[in-house]
């Protein structure tokens, strides 16, 4: 049983990344993040937060004035100074890199945008056979100002490790399918139940669309990846066996090789956690509905956990966010392997200075 602690959960693998890769070369190597989710010992627990690059920030707004979100998105210079703006500010562990999940999907021409105060639209939904065909695999070349800016932040960040990420396949269909962001994936679901084939050719041409993302963004120098499956909470445990999980399993297994530490979220999963677990993640990302000790408990041995304060915690008085992190550090005391995090996204009214004391607390009560 310690050999399970003691072991990497993946090994780092150079002969899959380029020798000047920052995991290769040893600028990430050591970073908090990294160990946490290798469940190797910490000098401190690494802090960063989903959606940190984004509306909660002045000099986000300030940049992104005029720009659509999607056009910002393929603008290397916008992309490499959005990532950055919350590691300078915050001093989190980590960059997530600025993109959106419906990226790569735009990239092998899915008509799409994103819609203020709506998410992703989608113009022709997809709920036929035919449908289906309408998705090619994602070329480098589909993204090269995307990875332009991921090997650009690579330079730019040092030690600090830059998170990949890609939607899971699930996520990905809801969108697709419903049209646009959906409260109880109807027409998500329909299509699942009635029509299993034309499901899972779609789910198959997704997972590969994500995991050549998430590939591409890890060579360019990302050196850690993220698959967010954002919405798969509103599936029960049996279904997202049959349905989803051969699918994410290979979305995540398009950069096994590669030995970058990966990790799986979605929200509302707290009923799905041993099942997410099976998709071959390194860490599992918590919601804000589960403690990090039971989650551990359902997880069990072999995997980190990130999480999981509740972003709307955040808009408590001072004393209140800093016993309610302090609960979280509680929960995840003992655990191999704990990054922290929120539950979800940071929320876009979130005040950036609470944020960052955050950041600030995490780090000096765990400081080793
Ligand atoms: O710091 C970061 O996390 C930055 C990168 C990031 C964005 N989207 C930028 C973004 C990431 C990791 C995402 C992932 C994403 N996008 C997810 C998974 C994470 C989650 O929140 O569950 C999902 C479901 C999407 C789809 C999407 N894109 C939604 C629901 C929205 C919000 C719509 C709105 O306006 O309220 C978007 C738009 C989006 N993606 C914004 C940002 C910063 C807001 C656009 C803006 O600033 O104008």
């Amino acid at each position: 049983m310690t050999d399970a602690v003691l072991q990497p959960a993946s090994a780092p693998s150079p002969a899959g990344l380029p020798a000047d890769h920052p995991l290769v070369d040893g600028r990430t190597s050591s970073a908090p993040l990294v160990l946490a989710a290798r469940r190797q010992p910490v000098p401190v627990t690494p802090v960063w937060f989903m959606r940190q690059a984004g509306r909660s920030l002045p000099e986000y707004r300030e940049v992104r004035a005029g720009i659509p979100m999607l056009e910002s998105c393929f603008r290397t210079d916008l992309v490499v100074e959005i990532t950055l703006q919350p590691v300078r500010r915050h001093g989190v562990d980590a960059a997530i890199f600025f993109s959106d999940i419906v990226v790569p999907l735009k990239a092998v021409g899915v008509d799409l945008d994103i819609v203020p105060g709506v998410g992703p639209v989608v113009a022709e939904p997809f709920r036929t056979a035919a449908d289906v065909d309408r998705l090619r695999d994602l070329e480098p070349d589909d993204v090269a100002p995307v990875l332009a800016a991921a090997t650009a932040l690579a330079g730019e960040l040092g030690g600090t490790p830059l998170i990949g990420f890609a939607g899971a396949p699930f996520t990905l269909a809801s969108y697709l399918v419903e049209g646009g962001p959906s409260r109880d994936h109807a027409r998500t679901k329909a299509l699942m139940y009635s029509e299993p084939e034309v499901w899972h050719a779609l789910l198959g041409r997704l997972s590969r669309i994500a995991g050549q993302f998430l590939r591409q963004q890890v060579l360019a120098g990302a050196s850690a990846v993220q698959l967010f499956d954002s919405w798969v909470g509103a599936l029960p445990s049996r279904d997202y066996r049959e349905y989803v999980l051969p699918h994410s399993t290979a979305a995540l297994g398009a950069v096994a090789d590669l030995g970058v530490p990966r990790i799986h979220f979605g929200v509302g999963t707290g009923e799905l956690l041993a099942d997410m677990r099976d998709a071959g993640a390194d860490v599992v990302g918590v919601d804000f509905r589960v403690p990090l000790a039971e989650a551990a408990r359902r997880v069990g041995d072999g995997v980190a956990l990130q999480g999981n304060l509740d972003p709307a915690a955040l808009f408590s008085s001072p004393e209140a966010v800093s016993a309610r992190v302090g609960r979280v550090l509680e929960d995840a005391a003992g655990l191999p392997g704990h990054i922290f995090n929120l539950g979800h996204g940071v929320l876009p009214d979130t005040d950036p200075d609470v944020i960052t004391r955050v950041v600030e607390q995490v780090h000096s009560a765990t400081r080793r």
